[in-house]
């Protein structure tokens, strides 16, 4: 059996970046393997290394729970929880700050980049977040990780970090795989081709949210920045802004950018435009309509209480182990 696992933060509006590098893998992946075991969470930890207001971010953790149901993730074949009700996620990941060198979370892309944004009030825990994510991970022995391009770099860090622990202490945490899609795993603003989809972009136009107006949705596509040419062609370095558009179109149709590049021969990108809106909320449509269903349902309540004890059930059981081997507390037999 292998052990699958992931999160999101609940900062509010989940984007279409986060839908198509990381939820939509995590349903595909959820009916497509076989013999797995399949934990997905709520990141609110996380969350909270940047000043969050304490009612919105409840409100956002039961919304996220709503949107991952809502996008296809089947609670009998996932088992989905919130982090902070696992207390064990906090404890490994203060463990894992004591065998983390400051030198390598610094050298963290994106603390480099959120240290920029948040110049007043960097905390503590911003640089030390690749070691709470990397104890969320090896606290369940998690075999492959889901993840959008941008999460990488972290999970080089996660391995790093258990091989040093199973090389110190005895062979204690399984050494994780990235899943990276090979498309949508890097979808990026519709105003700035050259930077990532991000749901703290102050320009609202940037991104797509998941629960967006579908007005909105259409008026996003629309405005998305191209360039002069006019010709539907794949090509990242010299046509960033069609390129993602075209990356959108081919992760919500199966076609190849070959196909879509044939497809528009001839048109411009007007039409390309009009017809991708569609595709988009031909596909968010539903998802917005079971989220309206779910959001206010006890169903929510219970799955994530039924989430939370089996994470548990997996938590305590590893770190009675991982205690034992630094030699804290008393042995537990
Ligand atoms: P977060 O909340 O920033 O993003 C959640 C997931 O969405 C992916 N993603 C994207 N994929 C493609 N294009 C984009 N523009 C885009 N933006 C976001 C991310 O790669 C991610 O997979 N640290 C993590 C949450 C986390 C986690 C973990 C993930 C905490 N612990 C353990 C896996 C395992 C984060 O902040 O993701």
């Amino acid at each position: 059996m292998k052990r699958l696992l992931s999160g999101i933060q609940p900062t509010g509006i989940i984007t279409l970046g986060n839908y198509l590098g990381a939820i939509k893998n995590f349903v595909k992946l959820q009916n497509e393997l076989e013999d797995i075991d399949f934990l997905v969470f709520i990141a609110d930890l996380h969350a909270i290394t940047i000043p969050q207001d304490p009612q919105a971010l409840r409100k956002n953790i039961k919304s996220l729970a709503a949107v991952y149901i809502a996008c296809g993730l089947d609670p009998s074949k996932v088992h989905l929880f919130i982090q902070s009700e696992v207390l064990e996620h906090a404890e490994l990941g203060y463990m894992m700050q004591c065998i983390g060198g400051i030198g390598e979370l610094e050298r963290m892309t994106q603390y480099k980049d959120k240290k920029k944004r948040h110049v007043e009030g960097v905390t503590t825990a911003l640089l030390t977040y690749p070691c709470l994510m990397a104890a969320d991970i090896l606290l369940y022995d998690t075999n492959i990780v889901p993840v959008g391009e941008d999460q990488k770099q972290h999970l080089e860090l996660t391995r790093d970090l258990a091989i040093r622990f199973n090389s110190k202490f005895g062979d204690t945490f399984v050494v994780p795989e990235p899943y990276i899609a090979d498309k949508g795993a890097r979808i990026m603003s519709l105003i700035d081709p050259t930077k990532k989809m991000s749901k703290s972009d102050p320009n609202h136009k940037a991104y797509i949210g998941i629960l967006d107006d579908i007005n909105q949705i259409k008026n996003k596509i629309k405005g998305a920045v191209t360039d002069l040419d006019g010709t539907v062609k794949y090509d990242e370095e010299n046509k960033p802004g069609i390129s993602n558009l075209m990356s959108i179109y081919s992760c919500m149709t199966g076609l190849s950018y070959e196909d879509i590049e044939a497809k528009y021969n001839g048109k411009g990108y007007a039409e390309f435009k009009t017809d991708l809106a569609e595709i988009v909320i031909n596909e968010i449509k539903p998802i917005q309509e079971k989220y309206n269903e779910l959001i206010n349902s006890k169903e929510l309540d219970e799955i994530l209480d039924n989430g939370r004890d089996y994470a548990t059930y997996l938590a305590r059981k590893k770190m009675a182990k991982v205690r034992n081997r630094f030699g804290i507390g008393r042995k537990i037999k």
